[in-house]
């Protein structure tokens, strides 16, 4: 079973990236096992809150806490510098999405984990996330509505034949980004619909897209005609009184090349130069790529080996033990 990357969007979350200390991976194995547990624990007494939390593993954690070889696609995520702009590569072992429909639920989650972590982790960054009116960013545009739903969702975020061993699972992008509200807010409303490519009351597309609009940047068509798509859930954060205003983008695919791609046509662009106007107003200071396991392997990872031996023979059925 796919870990709880499909939700509804989200009205808090919370955003927890961690460096696991040497010689602490079998306590964050072990963590990692009770997840599931926890989170029952803390959302069982508001199930109408829908608490979910979910687990991302970096690279190189990944080869300190499994023996089984890593997903197919898992690596550092790979910053890239534009003409103009920059996105920068930071380091995570693992990330814990929350989400609820109380922040206080994220909290008291985050709370526990750390509990069962203290003094083997390190903490890299936290967000308190939270949708601003009607799901709309702090740039004022509806956020999220172009998400596949249904079996497309499930389609765009589920590894399937091209990694067998690690079906049901996902990759998970994430980075943080700051906004220059002032010179946004400088910008006429007619303006600001430009960069994004769509307009800003009404949430309804442009049909006279710009090409260096947000939208046209992260439309990604194949050759046969095919759009590839990726899940997101971005959240709002901030702390007005320091004049932080910022936007935490999560991105969850079945492989990150699709993320990638977006990323490379937004910083770098296609043909380069033409970067994403959004980038003018927003400036990434974090960018991790994790892979998402099945609940299944989070639980029980001596067990859940790949179905490939590495010999290259089918090795399904047959037990895998993990370093523990
Ligand atoms: C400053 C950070 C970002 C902000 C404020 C932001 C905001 C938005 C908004 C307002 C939309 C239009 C409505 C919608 O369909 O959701 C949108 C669309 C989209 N964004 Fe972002 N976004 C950010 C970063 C990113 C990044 C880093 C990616 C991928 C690498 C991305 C991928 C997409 C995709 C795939 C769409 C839908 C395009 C379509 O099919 O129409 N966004 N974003």
């Amino acid at each position: 079973m796919s870990q709880d990357v499909l939700r509804e969007p989200a009205k808090a979350a919370i955003f927890l990236v961690v460096d696991v200390r040497p010689g602490s991976e079998d306590t964050a194995r072990a963590l990692l096992a009770d997840l599931a547990g926890l989170t029952r624990a803390v959302g069982f007494r508001a199930p109408e809150d829908q608490l979910s939390c979910v687990v991302g593993i970096g690279s190189s954690l990944w080869r300190r806490l499994y023996q089984a070889p890593p997903p197919r696609d898992l690596h550092p995520f790979r910053g890239l510098s534009g003409a103009r702009h920059t996105a920068p590569a930071t380091h995570g072992d693992l990330l814990f999405h929350l989400r609820s429909r109380r922040l206080d639920l994220c909290f008291e989650l985050e709370r526990q984990v750390l509990r069962r972590l203290a003094g083997h982790v390190q903490v890299l960054d936290e967000v308190q996330g939270f949708k601003y009116f009607d799901e709309r960013d702090l740039l004022g545009f509806v956020d999220g509505t172009e998400n596949p739903e249904g079996r497309a969702a499930t389609a765009a975020v589920t590894i399937g034949d091209q990694d067998p061993a690690y079906a049901g699972g996902s990759y998970v992008i994430v980075q943080k980004y700051l906004h220059d509200l002032d010179a946004w807010q400088a910008l006429p409303v007619a303006e600001q619909e430009r960069v994004i490519g769509r307009q800003k009351l009404s949430d309804i597309e442009l049909t006279d897209q710009p090409a260096n609009s947000h939208v046209a940047a992260t439309t990604i068509v194949d050759p046969d005609g095919t759009e590839r798509q990726i899940v997101r859930d971005n959240m709002a954060f901030g702390t007005p009184g320091a004049g932080e205003f910022g936007t935490y983008f999560i991105g969850y695919a079945a492989t990150p090349a699709v993320i990638e791609r977006m990323l490379q046509r937004m910083f770098v662009g296609e043909p380069p130069g033409n970067h994403d106007r959004i980038l003018d107003f927003s400036t990434a200071v974090t960018g991790s790529l994790f892979f998402v396991p099945t609940a299944e392997f989070l639980e029980a990872p001596s067990t859940r080996g790949p179905a490939t031996s590495p010999d290259g023979s089918l090795g399904i059925g047959s037990l895998r033990r993990s370093r523990t």
